[in-house]
């Protein structure tokens, strides 16, 4: 039986010394300091999952008619372990991980995994490779599954051999500006994702498809580009790696709606909180020509990204090709704050975690 996968151990010959972890950990840059382990497991149409392997971190050998490597049959998660005060390790929502992943894999057909077996995978990793997560404020260890099609073939079809594996990295503020609220680009000639295809998924690819709209943000001197849909070019989505919430002068939430966009587990977790805090939030289109009249009239106080990697980042400033904007104060607002300090607390278990959030590990 799958899910009952016993993971083999093969020995790590040479574990990073305690005093160049602990070097490492101190300011680390996002996803660049490995730690010293990963796990794999391997899928074949005749096995199912099988050879779950707990190993030292290191490259792997692929042919170069590897499947992935020509049609990016990849998928991936990020999420993230927490060391609380009391010396506990905790994940945050993980099922809803492992729920989205297979969602991923059947839009990439590719063989879905046991829920279990994918939170299993994550425990074996946080386990042995516990003392990378950063115990400081703002540190966590940034977790990444992910799955690619390992079949040696150059036909265009689904794989019939894949390989899962998790690595990790720790962690600290996502954004160089540390908590200073980010500047967004307005992306006026690419487009993310298009109705029928794999906005939603959490595929390699649709990150490849934003590098160019990113590079751009950055030249423009921004942190972030924000995607417009592709259909109208009208209506605003979300941005290269990180849901959008906008906060009224009502006390009302918008965030933009499901359907070619990634449904974030910040996104949800901040709605629930949200709505628990007495706003009213609504998932309904927004367009970028009211974006910049809300903001411009003041009806528009705060806005905000969320994500795993970001958590919550204030959103200060908007350029585009015709000018720029800014938003409230350009600065964290008090909604962005309250709600980025529950989130956060919760996580970090400073906070009584009454949804049951959280998963030990
Ligand atoms: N949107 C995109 C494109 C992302 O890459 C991410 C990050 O994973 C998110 C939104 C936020 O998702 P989550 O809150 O689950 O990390
Ligand atoms: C995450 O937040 O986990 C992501 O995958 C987004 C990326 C910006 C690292």
């Amino acid at each position: 039986m799958t899910e009952s996968l016993t993971f083999a151990a093969i020995p790590h010959a040479s574990p990073t010394p305690a005093g160049t972890r602990a070097a490492l950990i101190e300011k680390p840059d996002f996803g660049r300091v490995p730690t010293d382990h990963m796990v794999t497991i391997k899928w074949s149409v005749d096995k199912g999952w099988h050879d779950a392997t707990v190993l030292a971190r290191g490259p792997f050998q692929l042919d170069p008619a590897c499947a992935v490597l020509h049609y990016a049959q990849e998928i991936f998660e990020g999420m993230k372990a927490y060391r609380t005060a009391d010396g506990a390790i905790t994940l945050f929502r993980p099922e809803e991980n492992a729920r989205r992943f297979n969602e991923s894999a059947e839009r990439m057909a590719m063989p879905v995994i046991p829920e279990e077996l994918f939170l299993a995978a994550i425990e074996e990793l946080v386990r042995i490779d516990a003392d990378w997560i950063p115990a400081g404020e703002g540190g966590s260890l940034y977790i990444r599954p992910f799955m690619f099609a390992s079949e040696v073939f150059l036909g265009v079809k689904p794989a019939s051999e894949y390989i899962f594996c998790v690595i990790a990295s720790p962690v600290g503020a996502y954004f160089k500006g540390g908590s200073k609220a980010i500047t967004l680009w307005v992306s006026e000639h690419y487009s993310r994702a298009a109705a029928g295809g794999t906005g939603a998924a959490k595929c390699g690819g649709n990150y490849a498809g934003s590098l160019v709209a990113q590079a751009e943000a950055i030249k423009n001197g921004c942190d972030q580009v924000v995607f417009l849909d592709a259909a109208e070019h009208r209506w605003v989505e979300e941005l290269g790696g990180m849901n959008i919430f906008f906060v009224m002068d009502d006390g009302s939430l918008i965030t933009p709606p499901l359907g070619t966009i990634l449904s974030g587990i910040t996104r949800n977790s901040i709605m629930e909180l949200a709505r628990a805090a007495g706003h009213d939030v609504r998932e309904e289109p927004y367009s970028f020509d009211q974006w910049q009249a809300d903001a411009r009239s003041g009806k528009l106080r705060e806005a905000f990204a969320c994500g795993t990697a970001a958590v919550v980042a204030g959103i200060g400033e908007v350029r585009h090709a015709g000018g720029s904007f800014a938003i409230g104060n350009s600065g964290d607002g008090p909604v962005t704050t309250a709600l980025r300090d529950q989130l956060v607390g919760i996580q970090r278990g400073n906070v009584a975690d009454d949804r049951k959030w959280l998963h030990g590990v």
